[in-house]
């Protein structure tokens, strides 16, 4: 019989550990490897666990050999981008050696497919304000997208390897059981950041540029719930087991929302109120960044099925949960430690 377990590297962090919660619901065996840097391992609940970093390449290869797997889905990385302006070695390291190291593994093992996250931040700072196809310039401006584009031609030039490259646009939302969310330190991304502020867990919430080329001066994204991006994990998955030759694929919605209206909507289902406070812009932010997302559709038969609106209930419900409370006061007395 054909295996049907699935090598998940960063099944502990946020998309990986939804992208097994679905593998399961599947009838695959996600086998969760992560070396915890930045993962959890209470979000690993739907299969083995094994405590490793990507860049021990012969363990991996053992693992995969042992375990038998059919695929393999890279989420182990580094993400932070502010971060990766301070550190670019570290996530050379993790995110160009680390894939280096998997891809090595894999043909030691004999493994054939890989299901690569990648980022829009692959594109940098578009020229204009229209959504995205995959065949425009690919030109990053910091650290984690030069990275993680570096990794995608790595990838690509493996001859006995086929893959699917899925470039996320803003990854946000949780699991709609409550099951597992985003617990990221420090967190940086908006729609938990207005979340954390309507709950009092935050004085403010800052909005970084109200004077850009947008309908309302604010930045526009493309918001897209975790739990469709696990989906189309799972039809990449199919898709190269099915013979699909190599692929990338933008995951959006193909709706743009500005800061503005993220702010407006948190208010209106939250029923909150709180201090915004207007700021300047941010380094390296663009003004529009959204997807066209013709080709997932297309290829991988993907659309996203949930609106902002059950975007912003499953992340506001999740951050009332008592995993994300506990998980945060750690934080916070972590942080009391060090001043
Ligand atoms: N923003 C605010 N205030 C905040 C935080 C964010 O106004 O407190 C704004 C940002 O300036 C930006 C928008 O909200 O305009 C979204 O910011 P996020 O930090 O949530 O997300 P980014 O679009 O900057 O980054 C996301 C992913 C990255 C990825 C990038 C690809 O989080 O990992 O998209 O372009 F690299």
């Amino acid at each position: 019989m054909v295996s049907k377990n699935i090598l998940v590297l960063g099944g502990a962090g946020y998309i990986g550990s939804h992208t097994c919660k679905k593998l399961h619901a599947e009838r695959f065996t996600p086998i969760t490897i992560d070396n915890l840097s930045n993962g959890h391992q209470q979000s690993v609940q739907w299969g083995p666990f094994e405590q490793l970093d990507i860049l021990e390449t012969d363990k991996l290869a053992t693992l995969m050999k042992q375990y038998n797997a059919q695929a393999v889905m890279h989420f182990a990385a580094l993400i932070e981008v502010a971060e990766s302006v301070k550190d670019p070695e570290s996530f050379y390291k993790n995110n160009v050696l680390g894939t280096k190291s998997v891809l090595e593994a894999m043909n030691q093992a004999g493994v054939h497919h890989i299901v690569f996250s990648s980022t829009a931040a692959v594109y940098g700072q578009p020229a204009d304000n229209n959504p995205l196809k995959e065949d425009a310039s690919l030109s990053p401006i910091n650290p984690y997208g030069e990275t993680k584009l570096e990794a995608e031609k790595l990838i690509r030039a493996e001859a006995n390897i086929k893959s699917v490259a899925l470039r996320y646009f803003n990854a946000c939302g949780a699991d709609t059981n409550g099951d597992i969310g985003e617990m990221h330190y420090p967190e940086s991304h908006l729609i938990p950041l207005v979340i954390q502020t309507a709950l009092n867990m935050r004085d403010q919430i800052n909005i970084f540029g109200t004077d850009y080329n947008t309908p309302d001066g604010t930045c526009v994204r493309d918001y897209v719930h975790v739990d469709d991006l696990a989906d189309a994990h799972i039809n990449a998955l199919k898709y190269l087991i099915n013979g699909g030759e190599n692929v990338a694929c933008n995951l959006g919605s193909s709706n743009g929302y500005s800061v503005q209206k993220i702010i407006e909507s948190v208010k209106n289902i939250t029923q909150e109120n709180f201090k915004i406070v207007e700021e300047k812009r941010r380094t390296g932010d663009s003004a529009y960044l959204v997807a066209d997302n013709a080709r997932a559709k297309e290829i991988l038969n993907w659309a996203p099925q949930k609106d902002l609106e059950t975007i912003i209930e499953d992340a506001y419900h999740w951050h009332q949960s008592d995993t994300y409370k506990n998980f945060w006061e750690k934080i916070s007395e972590r942080k009391k430690e060090l001043v």
